[in-house]
């Protein structure tokens, strides 16, 4: 039987950051509210130059160096990004171009929001079971701070920038285990990007809108119900999970989520803190700090999950 194994990690974030006092001069806010209802203190800001495209390839090759492989190795791209630099060519595309490696399928995956990393890793794995690639880059690139109300205090604290990539690749040893995709687009109002809307109807400001205290309630019951499929599926327990590598919205979800797990708060790869919510970074900016920091060790049992717009939400299941 064939797997895939992510075989390199990688991340970038951009120099700029902004604290939690910084914002206290920008909206009606208070450094304490910020950390005791989130758990943020800082994220990091693009400045001129940097976007989803620059930060993706950063990011990409640091995780291709990690895997001892050069671009040509590549047989998939796969781009997760609500903040592209384009809606076509996509940043995918275009990061092939960067790589000169024409002829690979490259996409983006904006459509799944913070979910889209995990979605991408779903279909990348897919491709390398089938035998139809060897190996697959997956990057999670956002440049949130582009599409937030910086007036509207009841978001623009919540969110960062970031990029981070892992690169899979086929194997014989079990690898990722399982992957578990999921979508209720009855619940396509709490949280919506409304671009080509706006447009239609020539309004200039085009915001993330979010409905945070629903948003919170509904990621609490799903990611407990995704937790006992992901094991279930794999007639695991939730003592054999190793790690949790969470979506990185609201320490106190990823705190309850580390409990249904009956996980210490060390085996939690957290960022949020440092970083915000970086959408469909936030997941593989996660997993590279605790590899990076030495912290996960190989053949440890790591459980991603996330949730995001649409509603979207998923888990993969890895021995890494
Ligand atoms: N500073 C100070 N006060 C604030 C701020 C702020 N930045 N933002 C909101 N408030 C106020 C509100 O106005 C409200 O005041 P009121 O009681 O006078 O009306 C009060 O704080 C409480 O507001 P709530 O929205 O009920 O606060 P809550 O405890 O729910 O925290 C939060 C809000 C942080 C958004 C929380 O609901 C949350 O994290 N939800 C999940 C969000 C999430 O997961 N988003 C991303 C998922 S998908 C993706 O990643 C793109």
């Amino acid at each position: 039987m064939k797997y895939s194994r992510i075989l390199g990690t990688g991340s970038f974030l951009p120099k700029k950051i902004l604290k939690n006092a910084d914002l206290e001069k920008i909206v009606d806010t208070t450094d304490a509210w910020i950390v005791e209802r989130t758990g943020i203190r800082q994220r990091h800001i693009v400045s001129e130059g940097e976007n989803a495209l620059t930060m993706a390839e950063s990011a990409g090759r640091q995780a291709l160096e990690a895997a001892g492989l050069m671009p040509k190795d590549v047989d998939m791209i796969i781009v997760a990004t609500t903040t592209p630099i384009k809606t076509f060519p996509s940043t995918a595309c275009y990061l092939q171009k960067s790589f000169g490696i024409g002829g690979c399928p490259a996409f983006d995956l904006n459509s799944a929001a913070c979910s889209g990393f995990i979605y991408g890793m779903s279909i990348a794995d897919q491709y390398i079971r089938q035998g139809t690639i060897k190996t697959a880059l997956v990057i999670g690139t956002e440049v949130m701070s582009a599409i937030l109300d910086w007036t509207d205090r009841s978001t623009c604290v919540l969110f960062g920038d970031g990029a981070g990539a892992v690169v899979l690749g086929a194997s014989d040893k079990p690898g990722i285990l399982s992957t578990h995709i999921h979508a209720d687009g009855s619940y396509e109002d709490v949280l919506s990007l409304p671009i080509m809307e706006r447009k239609m109807r020539s309004e200039e400001s085009i915001f993330l809108q979010m409905s945070g205290n629903r948003l919170f309630k509904l990621a609490v019951n799903i990611l407990g119900d995704l937790f006992e499929e992901t094991l279930a599926a794999n007639s695991l327990k939730k003592s054999d999970v190793d790690w949790l590598i969470p979506h990185q919205a609201n320490i106190r979800i990823i705190q309850g989520m580390a409990k249904k797990l009956d996980l210490p708060m060390d085996r939690v790869a957290v960022t949020l803190d440092e970083q915000g919510n970086t959408s469909a970074a936030s997941i593989p900016l996660a997993l590279d700090k605790v590899v990076r920091e030495g912290k996960v060790k190989r053949d440890q049992l790591l459980l991603l999950e996330s949730f995001g717009g649409g509603l979207t939400w998923g888990s993969a299941l890895v021995r890494f």
